[in-house]
């Protein structure tokens, strides 16, 4: 079959990699791509944010599935319009994307099935926001409700920390994003990741994982979008995923199909876990970035069966093969990131680099200028590796980086510290 990714990331990479090693995989196409991307597949260019857009392209170059990767398109409605043009969709309508695109949404779902998560209020003005953060005191995290790009939250240790946030938010540094802010209760706890697909009512899990979000080792300095991630996530126990399944994730699934607008794609879920409970943080539309990678390097080729299961609505009689495996990425970033970075800078060394089923460069911010990988993002590859266990998979990564010849990149030198 002929298959469309949308996207440009180490993500879309690192399905477009486990897609091509699937014989069901005819022609693979990926809008926008990258260099490490275009190594492996065609590349287009066109606007992927617009469904008119999308659908054309879909119905030009006979495209069979298409696999939708960020959340822009997601939440602008972009599987509505190709499933109303009858192509065969991985990913949520816009109606159900709003799990992720509104916090309050969410939140009022958590409420109506009962799910675990911190207590809020949500607010649309910056004076009754502020009088509830004094009653409430600090610790408190404050959240602009729409898509902010992951820079949304504040999660502030102090009063004066969570007003000025309030002023931020009203004063338009998140855009319209920041118009309704929701505060919630701080939670306290180990954070992990859960993704799972659903067809609209059925559900399979396809890995947990834990990523580093700050930019500095020991989980220091700014946060990013990721600087590594590994799976499996050893918080996530038999117990708590099954306290997870039953009180968030089923509820979560069975209201969204009640409200007719069921969800049919992967469900990201964030949970805070203390004393063995698991509390919903957040939920997300889309596979994370970087932990997309290590999922894909335990999945391999049967990730495009179960996202075409998940597509067609026969998640029920799909099971994920599992290698008692474990899998680690180390962002390589752009120095300056997450602040600003120059463009342009050469990358050298992968060429020597193995590629296989345990060791991936996964490409994102990459370009190919002069026969040469350039930079052109701040996160910029992915290097990935999987072993028989997470020291292996780390020893492995690290091992990659080494011979990596890049001075204008820097990465972290502790991703797993929590779980080695
Ligand atoms: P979100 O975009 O909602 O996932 O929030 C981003 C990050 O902020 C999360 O991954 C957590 O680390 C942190 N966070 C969000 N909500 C809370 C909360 N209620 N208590 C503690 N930390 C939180
Ligand atoms: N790595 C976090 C995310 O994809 O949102």
């Amino acid at each position: 079959m002929n298959i469309l990714i949308l996207g440009s990331g180490g993500r879309e990479h690192a399905l477009a990699w486990a897609v091509m090693q699937n014989p069901k995989c005819d022609k693979l196409i990926v809008a926008p791509g990258n260099a490490g991307i275009a190594a492996i597949a065609e590349c287009a260019t066109f606007d992927i944010n617009d469904g008119a857009t999308v659908v054309s392209f879909v119905e030009e170059n006979a495209i069979d599935f298409v696999i939708i990767g960020p959340e822009a398109p997601l939440a602008a409605g972009v599987a509505d319009d190709l499933r109303a043009a009858g192509v065969l969709t991985f990913g949520p309508s816009k109606a159900a994307a709003q799990l992720e695109a509104s916090k309050s949404f969410t939140k009022e779902i958590c409420d109506a099935s009962g799910a675990p998560t911190a207590g809020y209020a949500h607010f649309t003005d910056p004076e009754a926001a502020k009088a509830y953060i004094r009653e409430q005191g600090a610790p408190i995290v404050v959240k602009a409700d729409g898509l902010a790009a992951g820079k949304g939250v504040i999660v502030a240790m102090d009063l004066d920390t969570a007003l000025a946030a309030i002023d931020d938010m009203f004063g338009g540094e998140f855009g319209a994003a920041g118009a309704e802010v929701v505060i919630e209760e701080f939670m306290d706890g180990e954070e992990a990741s859960w993704f799972i697909l659903c067809d609209g009512e059925n559900v399979l899990p396809v890995g947990t994982a834990q990523d580093h979000k700050r930019v500095g080792d020991g989980d220091t300095g700014l946060n990013t979008g990721g600087m590594g991630a590994y799976s499996p996530a050893p918080v996530m126990t038999d117990s708590v995923v099954q306290k997870a399944m039953d009180e968030i994730v089923k509820p979560t699934v069975a209201e969204m199909a009640k409200r007719g607008m069921p969800y049919q794609g992967v469900l990201y879920a964030g949970f805070m876990i203390k004393d063995g409970q698991p509390r919903l943080v957040e939920y997300n539309c889309r596979f994370g970035d970087p932990e997309c990678q290590v999922l894909m390097m335990r999945l391999g080729a049967q990730a495009l069966d179960l996202m075409l299961a998940t597509a067609d609505g026969t998640l029920d009689q799909a099971q994920v093969n599992w290698a008692d495996d474990h899998a680690m990425t180390v962002v390589m970033a752009a120095n300056g990131y997450p602040g600003a970075y120059e463009k342009g800078s050469a990358i050298r060394g992968l060429d020597a680099l193995p590629e296989d089923s345990k060791n991936m460069v996964f490409h994102a911010g990459t370009a190919e200028k002069d026969g040469q990988i350039v930079a052109v993002g701040g996160r910029v590859l992915n290097v990935t590796a999987r072993g028989d266990s997470l020291q292996e998979a780390r020893d492995r990564a690290y091992a990659m980086i080494d011979q990596i010849d890049w001075p204008e990149g820097f990465n972290r030198s502790d991703i797993g510290w929590r779980a080695l």
